[in-house]
């Protein structure tokens, strides 16, 4: 099959449903040049798992430079050697560990059954609007200590800084207002960091200001553009990620089942989802060398699509990709929220996701308080669940019926 016929990244039909194509990608055109994008697009797992492990020096993450500082400012995505594990060591004890299970588990359990109790005892849901757009970025932005009336505001600039992200067709109207969110935010955060600094308190921002490693401390201009990148790296991803469990499982009753009668099968129903149905589709790198890939040869400089979302059903690396099944033995759960992970949807390497074992608890909370509070838990009659998006992708609405409980 000739890859003109593989349907462009750009078009309806891949928004509609990548799965096919990325299909067609891996089997006859491994590596395409997309000319849109100015991109290579990689697909099978082999090449992205390589991309992302570079375990030889060949790519840098010089990308974010065009992609994401014109709204975040400088941040860690695109810091690399010494500059990159400094930074990284001042902010990554924050999400795992004793400072997770002790400041942060208790954050998310209240935020979680405060939403919840809005809806348990109505009998429907959007578990979406509900529930999914608005728990990610409240632990966030209660983590960080900001004003939770501050809400829809936050919700507002995540959204706009995350179309930038993934503005693939340039459009500049997206462009703008991802513009206008970076001096917004500038003006909302940086008075809030200076007060900080001089009024600590116990929240994920005083820590930040305090933090020092190897006589190292962050700027004010650190701090915002770590916050900014924060809001939107764990608010829309956590977010698409929790509408894509519950739309997995309610698509297979069987393991919804399994999974409410054995609450210790969240992290596998979670692995699984990451893999199925990632919240991110694709990561881009700049190639620092000339690389050959299994599909041919990417020259020095050049960007490099990486797709997640076809990586992570490359038949050659999982059984029967195309599945849904958490009972799976060829995907490994005590791994998968690890930089030593096998699914790709964290990335792996230098970059893997700070924010994994965070995004785990939150998965881990909200699904067992739903389960509980959503007894005969199922689809709204006549409603099939359906994706959106290109760059970040997850279910746009999920409504569903339960018994009413009371708190
Ligand atoms: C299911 C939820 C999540 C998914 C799928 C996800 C996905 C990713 C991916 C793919 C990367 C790698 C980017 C790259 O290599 O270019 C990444 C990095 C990152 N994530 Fe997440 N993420 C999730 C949740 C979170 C949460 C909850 C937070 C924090 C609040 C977070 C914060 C970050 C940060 C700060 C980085 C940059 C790490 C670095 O450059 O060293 N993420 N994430």
């Amino acid at each position: 099959m000739s890859p003109t016929r593989v349907p462009d990244i750009l078009s309806p039909e891949f928004a509609a449903n990548p799965y096919p194509a990325y299909r067609m990608m891996r089997d006859t055109a491994p590596l395409i040049w997309h000319e849109a994008t100015r991109s290579y697009l990689v697909s099978r797992y082999e090449d992205v798992q390589r991309v992302f492990r570079d375990r030889n020096g060949e790519f840098t993450t010089d990308n974010y430079a065009w992609q994401i500082e014109p709204v975040h400012g400088r941040t860690i995505l695109q810091l690399s050697g010494r500059e990159h594990a400094v930074r990284r060591a001042l902010v990554a004890p924050a999400f795992r560990g004793s400072d997770l299970r002790e400041r942060f588990l208790p954050v998310i359990e209240r935020i979680s059954r405060e939403l919840i109790d809005v809806f348990r005892h109505t009998g429907s849901a959007d578990l979406v609007a509900d529930y999914g757009a608005r728990l990610p970025v409240s632990v966030i932005a209660e983590m960080l200590g900001l004003d939770a009336a501050d809400h829809p505001r936050f919700h507002r600039w995540y959204t706009s800084v995350i179309a930038f992200l993934g503005n693939l067709s340039g459009d500049p109207g997206v462009t703008a207002a991802g513009e206008r969110t970076r001096v917004e935010f500038a003006a909302y955060m940086l008075p809030i960091i200076r007060e900080r600094r001089e009024h600590p308190g116990d929240d994920l921002l005083s820590t930040l200001c305090a933090a020092e490693v190897d006589g190292v401390r962050m700027s004010n201009e650190d701090i915002k553009a770590f916050c900014s990148l924060l809001l939107a790296a764990g608010g829309e991803t956590t977010d698409k990620a929790i509408g894509g469990i519950f739309a997995n499982l309610l698509r297979h009753p069987d393991q919804l089942a399994a999974v409410r009668a054995d609450r210790g099968l969240i992290p596998r129903a979670f692995a699984e989802t990451l893999r199925y149905t990632p919240p991110v589709h694709m990561i881009m790198r700049q190639s620092a060398t000339e690389v050959t890939l299994s599909g041919g040869t990417v020259p020095p400089g050049a960007t490099v699509t990486c797709l997640i979302g076809a990586a992570n059903r490359d038949g050659s690396r999982y059984r029967d990709a195309d599945r849904f099944d958490i009972f799976r033995d060829d995907l490994t759960t005590a791994t998968a929220f690890s930089a030593a992970a096998d699914h790709l949807s964290f990335a792996l390497g230098r970059h893997f996701c700070v924010g994994a074992l965070l995004a785990k608890a939150e998965i881990e909370i909200g699904v067992d308080q739903l389960l509980d509070a959503m007894p005969d838990l199922r689809l709204a009659d006549g409603f099939a669940p359906t994706e959106q998006g290109v760059f970040t992708r997850g279910p746009h609405s999920l409504p569903v019926h339960f018994t009413p409980t009371d708190t």
